[in-house]
């Protein structure tokens, strides 16, 4: 894999562009309501608006201002609210948190501090500062409280005050459904990608057997075909954990969809519309994509098989960077960065296909994957434990690949994603897969 080896001078506009990109985003998803609406907690799931912003300020004062910079502390006071671990989500509207003017006014001032640090620090001779790893990893920490953000929007009931263009069509030329990945070794993670986090070191080789994956994200016209089979109902496609939860919780349909007469519609962003079969089905939790691959006579991928998919180039054996080769993804290759505020219909970006041809691997949904989210070989936590080495464990599945609410920097073909099985405000999807029989080998 080759990272991209960048001068001092390249690495400070490099970083000082995941920041403020990182930054209008953030602006953008905490002007478009009112200070009521920023400082409510819209669903137990999630933080108050307000509390994310502070909280990114607060996480950047901490690693760039006085980590990096060397900096007396600003607002050292307000570090335990901000702390996620003292305080559960559903806990924080109770906490005296900044009001909304003064954490737009808190997070503005530490980033001109953090400017004025990157214009001058050192980007080497420390694990923090080597290629500017502690700046990309604020500006990736930002950009995933920015999908957390829009995640409440989503779960709030009035509509949302954000606009974006649709995604255009998808390309109709006819894809097979599966693609039959050639079974050998794979290189799996990254010890080079200068932004990679911590759970995603070190590469190492796995040995994988031969398996077909679906060609592109299970659609919303696939996954209704499972509920009007009466998938929901039936206790065969579930595992005993999932059998309980969807009993107990009444699910019989993605998180977000409702019937009327006889149609199925669905919420986003506060506009209810006909669920459209085309586009890669959301809002589902892993028990029930499990579910619905097992009904259709399939299963999840395996984290592993799904970033061989992703990264393997067979012509060489080695593994890229994307599905589409080392290049930085563009606007031609995925659905990133809230470009789109929706997934693009399945069989959309050929320009981002991996070389077997399977598609939208990266952007769009997130993709549940069979795997509990576990160390690899040689692991070390860093910069902190709390980033990904507590969440270790048969708690979390791991999802891959991004969805269309999450930015480029922080998203790649070794990048991990997890969660609890059960959630599915997420911006969660999956594809399926099989093994492969000798004889198709
Ligand atoms: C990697 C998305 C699971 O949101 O809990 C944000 C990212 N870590 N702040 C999360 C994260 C610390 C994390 N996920
Ligand atoms: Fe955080």
């Amino acid at each position: 894999m080759t990272a991209p080896a960048l001068d001092p001078e390249a690495l400070r506009r490099r970083a000082l562009d995941a920041l403020t990109t990182a930054r209008e985003r953030t602006r953008a998803l905490t002007t478009c309501v009112d200070d009521r609406e920023l400082t409510a907690q819209h669903s137990p799931l999630m933080s108050p608006l307000v509390w994310d912003l502070a909280h990114i300020g607060n996480q950047e004062e901490q690693w760039l201002l006085r980590n990096v910079g060397g900096r007396e502390a600003l607002r050292p006071d307000i570090d335990p609210i901000y702390d996620a671990f003292e305080h559960p989500r559903s806990e924080r509207p109770t906490l005296p948190l900044l009001p909304p003017a003064e954490a737009h006014a808190y997070a503005a001032e530490v980033r001109g501090r953090v400017l004025d640090i990157l214009e001058r620090a050192p980007l080497h001779g420390t694990p923090l500062t080597d290629a500017a790893f502690a700046f990309g990893m604020i500006a990736q920490h930002e950009q995933q409280h920015d999908e957390t953000m829009l995640i409440t929007h989503q779960l709030r009931r009035g509509p949302v005050a954000l606009t974006a263009p649709p995604p255009a069509p998808a390309d109709t030329a006819l894809l097979p459904a599966e693609v039959l990945v050639p079974g050998g070794p794979f290189t799996m993670g990254t010890s080079t990608e200068p932004w990679s986090l911590d759970n995603e070191r070190p590469s190492h080789v796995r040995e994988v057997a031969p398996f077909f994956i679906d060609t592109v994200p299970v659609s919303n016209g696939a996954y209704l075909a499972f509920i009007e089979d009466g998938g929901y109902e039936d206790e065969r496609w579930w595992t005993p954990a999932g059998w309980a939860h969807v009993r107990e919780h009444g699910l019989a349909a993605p998180l977000f969809w409702h019937r009327e007469g006889g149609a199925w519609l669905r919420r986003r962003f506060g506009v209810t519309e006909p669920v459209p079969r085309e586009e890669p089905v959301l809002h589902v939790c892993w028990y029930e994509a499990d579910a619905y691959a097992r009904w259709a006579g399939r299963r999840l991928p395996t984290e592993t098989e799904w970033e061989k998919a992703a990264r393997h180039d067979p012509a060489t054996g080695r593994s890229r960077r994307y599905p589409w080769g080392d290049a930085d993804p563009g606007p031609e290759h995925a659905n990133l960065g809230q470009r789109h505020l929706q997934p693009a219909p399945v069989g959309s970006y050929p320009a981002g296909a991996s070389p077997l041809g399977v598609r939208q691997l990266v952007g769009d949904v997130w993709e549940w994957t069979a795997s509990d989210f576990t160390p690899y070989p040689g692991f070390a936590p860093f910069p902190y434990k709390e980033y990904s080495e507590v969440f270790f464990g048969p708690d979390h599945k791991v999802l891959r690949g991004g969805s269309f609410a999450v930015d480029k920097v922080a998203c790649r073909g070794t990048f991990r994603n997890w969660d609890y099985p059960v959630r599915r405000q997420i911006f969660s999807g999956f594809r399926t897969a099989r093994d492969a029989r000798p004889e198709q080998v």
